[in-house]
């Protein structure tokens, strides 16, 4: 089991808002980040442009850029950032890498037509219970889909919100929620199966239809909920 506070935290498909948003908080809370990419250069690219974003932040860890196989290999806790159409071909190429890894599934399969943002999920329910059959041999939990990226870029904005995660692997989920309490401004709750996932995913096209009508970059806190 991993030390949540010592691991080294991987992205798949870092390169993204998702990626380097997370990462610039796991970074500020101490956490040697790799950013990974199908591509070396954008890898760097990214890595370096977090580095920057948190060049006035004490005590902020490393970040550095790596293939996505690098960023798998080397890293303890890896989270899958990509987009829903490129899951399952990376979960295929990087699955022997990610084997009894701990990996959080932040994908959430959308459709934009018309210009509306809508959930898209596949037949199973959801992105992260397709993943968990592609790759059964990776240790999987699903969440925070309900952040904002580009509040989480942003270390001089206070998150205060939750990060909603679930999962069948109790301790996989329990070792990501001590992870996520590190991070100052999110409090980590349990939404139980990884078949909750399915809510959390259509969860981000309700978002993104609010923060259009609003301009906003919300989040989901739940209320009414006291978690010692
Ligand atoms: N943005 C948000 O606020 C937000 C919130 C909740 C959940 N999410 C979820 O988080 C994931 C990442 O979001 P994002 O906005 O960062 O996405 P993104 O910018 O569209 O993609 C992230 C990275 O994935 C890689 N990628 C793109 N297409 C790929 C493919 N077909 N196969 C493999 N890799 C591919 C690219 O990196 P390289 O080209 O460098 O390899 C890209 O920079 C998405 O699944 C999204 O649904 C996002």
């Amino acid at each position: 089991m991993p030390n949540p506070t010592k691991a080294t935290i991987g992205f798949i498909g870092g390169t993204g808002p998702e990626g380097k948003g997370l990462a610039v908080r796991f970074a500020t809370a101490g956490h040697e980040v790799v950013i990974g990419s199908r591509d070396e250069t954008r890898a760097t690219e990214a890595a370096d442009a977090v580095s920057k974003i948190l060049a006035d932040v004490p005590g902020a860890a490393e970040v550095r850029g790596a293939l996505n196989e690098g960023a798998s290999t080397d890293s303890e806790i890896v989270f899958l950032a990509v987009p829903y159409g490129g899951m399952t071909a990376s979960l295929i190429q990087l699955a022997p890498a990610l084997t009894d890894k701990i990996c959080v599934n932040v994908i959430a399969p959308l459709s934009f037509a018309g210009g509306i943002p809508a959930s898209a999920p596949p037949e199973i329910g959801s992105a992260a219970e397709e993943a968990a059959n592609v790759a059964p041999e990776i240790r999987w939990v699903a969440g925070l889909h309900t952040l904002s990226a580009r509040d989480l870029m942003n270390p001089a904005t206070s998150l205060d919100t939750d990060a909603i995660l679930c999962g069948d692997d109790e301790d996989a989920k329990s070792t990501v929620s001590d992870l996520l309490s590190e991070v100052p401004g999110l409090r980590p709750v349990d939404a139980g199966p990884l078949q909750s996932a399915r809510y959390l995913e259509g969860a981000t096209a309700l978002l993104l239809n609010i923060n259009k009508r609003y301009k906003a970059h919300a989040s989901i806190t739940v209320a009414g909920l006291h978690i010692e």
